[in-house]
């Protein structure tokens, strides 16, 4: 077996170049896969073409005779037709879906063989629908399709010949398919010996033997490159179905910025692949692949999880395409002006099906999004507190001695995390009871303190016949198949293993029976050394093989349908997660929200799991490449991210690991982790001033909880990310754009810039608006300008650069606890920092953070609003679902919401204990709350208005004699 820890300790013993050295070497780069080559092969000819003045033209074009209007006019199929192989049927198929989202689709016809055409299904939540009002009309040259409001039309046309599919807004190119002409779909063909023609080279000489050139080959090159067989290192692909690949040219001639595709750890506004001056030699790959101690900076190394879906960005629009393909792709990205970007995506196998998302703005390209995959699940409260996690807790004591310290210490933590040397030679779900005597004990202790613990279960199955789940699930015949048709046998964590074909639905509902604590119906084998309190971690899903190619699986593998894996890498991980969250979901009635952490996944892994960054090291570099692989992730659907704090690899110092803290306190996910071979790094354990500073910061997250979960539901219903960057935020500020290393916190308006660097006193923050931002500790009023501005801030150990943007109220819970569900009646804190015009607004939602009871009703949602006029400013407290009818809690319509709901009620009684108001223009003469007068203090100092900077008047309202259910307005007079 190859060992990951002996395999560490050689490196770490290595300068730094040489690891990354290694590192490249394990994984292909585009030359070394046959249809990258090709693919990007095919661009570099049509670019000589052009360079050269001949014209380079697609082979593809629409019939216009066999075009079929279809489901109203909404839809329309067609006959696609190469010009090298006019024999071969492709049939292309244009819908237009209710929110005026484009869906093209292209597959080969009554070919040899049948292309992957199911992706789309695991991504989707459903099917879409399409729209009752736009229509296509067929003209001479062009299908076209016009919908929208007058002012903002959207027009899609598909042009016959050559074909090219083109998004248009008031009259501007959005995206354009195959504008290029890089579009090719390899059809299925027979394998045949190559004839090597005899033929006079010069006539009247002797014949010489050459290699005739094929008549396509200024389009497909003269060789076959890679088509039946490809070996790399020591590993033969054989390609039983030859070559499928799949080139299109993506443009967006107006857009100069692109976003997504996650994963790689690189910018978020992502660097060129491809033209003068690019910053990566390779494209961006897509492959989910378990890169042991990845590099900092790399466009070809793909980490974990693939997400085909690219943001581009302009200060006019915003647009996504979403490709639903999964398997290996390559996209190179190149900006042949400042203001445009073209994209080359190269896949392995699969049909073309592409969704064209209009926007125009970032929030209703993420609406958009969130209709097709879904939003991100709205996750169990106690899930976005603190977790400690390490590889390895060693024993059931050692856990009980990490809650002892971390109470001592007072520092609040709601989840330990056990990894894989809990269980017995690496079985996963059964207990290695030399070190963990008393399972059951251990999870009671934990939960005793109201604190629930996650536990690693890996989809490698030990291949050993006293592992009841191994068993069970070969007499099943539920596992992939090698290429000769029998069990897919390789090598992981717990040796020689098996693989459950989670495409295979006969695996979901046995899996889902493995979970129930309480025992099976059938009697069988389930995880009775469980309980309520464990939720689920899933790693190695990509799924890593330490013995296979690329440490993963061969792609000739099959899985259920004689799909072959190649067909289904990207997606494989994924449906581990989903049937585990499934699995947790569905052990207790009534049910409870799981919590899956899965590392590999895919489009829609967000309705069932949270992700993390892997393996990362403990360096500065990997620290900061950690929040755009945080926002990137974000913006793509998956919100519930983080990366583990500290990192993976190695013994940060305390400045960095405090630093590292306030990382994690400000991202969704917030875990701290490490390798095995790691020294302890627990936050108690450090030294002064850096314990007390770490326990300050995770207090910090603990007293913003309201805000992270007021996010998330927001997040659970329009998909608009939890973490958002500055493009998302301000989509005008194009000095934003590029901006990755500071971002808000959902709407709430905390705008954040963590420290990624050693020695830092004080740092520039971006205000891409004119208006005050204020320090969220000093009260320290910046202004900003509509171009933007930086400001300079103090950014100390102890305070991670924060503000607020005028115009938030925020929620806070400011008194320290053990664990987040200590919290549950604690008071409210409302700090309202005035905009320039002297108002704001805040949201809070709650509710009991564990059920899906908030499906019925249970749950309160309020809105917090202050307005001035000219001699007043009035706070007050609205609820926001009664006056929202329509709106939406995780997904669900709200049929009926009655504000005396049962979780409403059980809050009866929960105070506003302060209000903080920032930026009032002079101290007020009285404040009331109806009849009564409320006692108050006035710090002077700046006003919201005006252009000076300063710390800002501070009004505190102590204990107001509001209450977090219910309405009230409390008029401060001037
Ligand atoms: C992988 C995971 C890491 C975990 C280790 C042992 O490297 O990414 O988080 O600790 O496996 O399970």
């Amino acid at each position: 077996m190859r060992s990951l820890a002996a395999a560490l300790w050689l490196l770490l013993l290595l300068p730094a170049p040489s690891v990354v050295a290694v590192k490249e070497q394990d994984f292909k780069k585009c030359h070394e896969s046959s249809f990258c080559r090709r693919g990007r092969a095919l661009a570099d000819r049509a670019t000589e073409h052009v360079k050269s003045g001949e014209k380079w033209k697609s082979p593809y074009s629409l019939d216009a005779s066999t075009i079929v209007l279809e489901d109203g006019g909404s839809r329309f199929t067609g006959r696609v037709r190469s010009s090298l192989y006019p024999e071969i049927k492709f049939e292309l198929d244009v819908r237009v879906h209710e929110d005026g989202v484009v869906r093209v689709r292209m597959d080969e016809k009554e070919g040899l063989r049948k292309r992957y055409d199911e992706a789309a299904s695991w991504a989707l939540l459903k099917e879409p629908v399409l729209s009752p009002s736009s229509k296509w009309s067929v003209g001479k040259k062009e299908v076209k399709v016009v919908y929208g409001a007058k002012k903002d039309q959207v027009e899609v046309t598909v042009e016959f010949e050559p074909l090219v599919v083109r998004m248009k807004r008031n009259g501007k190119d959005q995206v354009v398919l195959n504008g290029q002409g890089l579009l090719h779909m390899e059809h299925f063909k027979k394998k045949v010996e190559k004839v090597e023609a005899e033929v006079p080279v010069v006539e009247g000489e002797e014949t010489q033997k050459v290699v005739q050139l094929p008549p396509n080959s200024w389009f497909e090159g003269v060789t076959e490159d890679g088509w039946w067989e490809e070996t790399w290192k020591t590993w033969t692909d054989t390609k039983p179905k030859g070559p499928e690949s799949l080139s299109l040219d993506i443009n967006f001639p107006n857009h100069g910025h692109v976003y997504g595709i996650p994963q790689h750890a690189t910018h978020l506004d992502l660097p060129t692949t491809k033209g003068e001056g690019a910053s990566f030699n390779d494209p961006y790959r897509l492959y989910n692949g378990d890169i042991f101690e990845y590099p900092a900076s790399s466009s070809s190394l793909s980490l974990y999880g693939s997400i085909p879906i690219i943001h581009a960005h302009s200060a006019d629009s915003t647009v996504a395409v979403f490709v639903a393909v999964a398997s290996e792709t390559w996209v190179d990205v190149a900006h042949p002006t400042q203001k445009s970007t073209e994209t080359h995506w190269i896949s392995e196998s699969g049909i073309l099906d592409i969704f064209l998302l209009p926007g125009p703005t970032p929030d209703q390209v993420f609406g958009q999004y969130a209709r097709l995959t879904g939003a991100v699940q709205l996750p169990p409260h106690w899930s976005l507190a603190y977790h400690q996690c390490r590889w390895n807790y060693v024993s059931s004591d050692d856990i009980r001695g990490v809650q002892k310290r971390f109470d001592e210490e007072d520092i609040p933590v709601d989840v330990f995390w056990l990894d894989i040397e809990y269980s017995e030679e690496h079985k996963y779900m059964i207990w290695e009871k030399k070190y963990f005597p008393d399972p059951i004990d251990m999870l009671n202790d934990v939960a005793a303190l109201a604190r629930k613990m996650v536990i690693i279960v890996d989809p490698h199955i030990k291949r050993t016949v006293d592992y009841p789940v191994y068993k069970e699930g070969q007499e099943l015949d539920l596992f992939v198949k090698n290429k000769q048709g029998n069990e897919f046998e390789g090598w992981c964590w717990s040796g020689s293993s098996a693989w459950i074909d989670f495409f295979n639905p006969n695996s979901w509902e046995w899996y889902k029976q493995l979970y129930k604590f309480n025992g099976r119906e059938d009697g069988k084998w389930s995880w009775t050394e469980s309980t309520s309190t464990v939720h689920i971690w899933n790693d190695m899903n990509e799924p890593a093989i330490f013995n296979g190619p690329e440490i993963t699986m061969e792609k000739d593998s099959i899985h259920y349908g004689g799909w072959e894996h190649r067909d289904v890498h990207n997606i494989n991980g994924m449906l581990f997660a989903n049937t585990t969250s499934q699995a947790v979901k569905e052990r207790t009635t009534p049910y409870n929200r799981p919590f899956v952490l899965t590392r590999s996944y895919y489009a829609g892994a967000q309705r069932f799991a949270a992700m993390w960054t892997g393996d990362n090291m403990g360096t500065w570099e990997h620290m900061a490449v950690g929040i755009p692989m945080v926002l990137s992730n974000s913006i793509s659907g998956m919100s519930f991210t983080g990366a583990d704090v500290g990192g993976f690899f190695g013994n940060p110092e305390p400045e960095m690991l405090t630093r590292w803290y306030f990382v994690g306190a400000f991202s969704p996910f917030f875990r701290a982790h490490a390798h095995i071979d790691t020294k302890r790094r627990e936050p108690y354990l450090l030294a002064e001033p850096y314990k007390s500073i770490v326990r300050e910061i995770i207090r910090l997250r603990y007293s913003l909880l309201p805000v992270w979960y007021t996010a998330f539901r927001e997040s659970s219903v329009t998909g608009l990310p939890v973490t958002r960057p500055q493009y998302v935020v301000l989509p005008k500020n194009e000095a934003g754009f590029s901006i990755d290393d500071q971002y808000y916190v959902g709407a709430s308006g905390l705008l954040v810039k963590p420290i990624t660097e050693a020695g830092i006193t004080e740092t520039t923050v971006h205000i891409g608006e004119d208006q005050v931002y204020y320090d969220f500790y000093t009260g320290h009023a910046y202004r900003g300008s509509v171009k933007g501005k930086s400001v300079t801030v103090p950014a100390p150990l102890e305070r991670g650069p924060l503000l607020i943007r005028g115009g938030s109220i925020l929620p806070s819970r400011d008194r320290p606890r053990r664990s987040s569900a200590l919290m549950k009646r604690d008071p409210f804190t409302l700090k309202v920092a005035l905009s320039q015009s002297g108002n704001a607004s805040g949201e809070l939602y709650l509710d009991d953070g564990e059920s899906y009871d908030h499906r019925e009703g249970n749950f309160i949602w309020r809105e917090f609003v202050a307005e001035s006029t000219k001699k007043t400013v009035t706070i007050s407290s609205k609820d926001l679902a009664s006056r929202n009818p329509d709106s939406a809690v995780d997904g669900v319509e709200l049929a009926i919401y009655n504000g005396g709901n049962a979780f409403a009620n059980a809050l009866d009684g929960v105070r506003v204990e302060r209000i903080v108001v920032l930026g009032l223009k002079n101290k007020p003469t009285k404040v009331t709350l109806g009849k009564a007068h409320l006692e108050f203090t006035f710090k002077d100092g700046m006003a919201a208005a005006g252009n000076k900077e300063g710390v800002a008047s501070k009004l505190t309202v102590k204990n107001p004699g509001a209450f977090i259910t219910s309405d009230w307005s409390i008029v401060l007079e001037l």
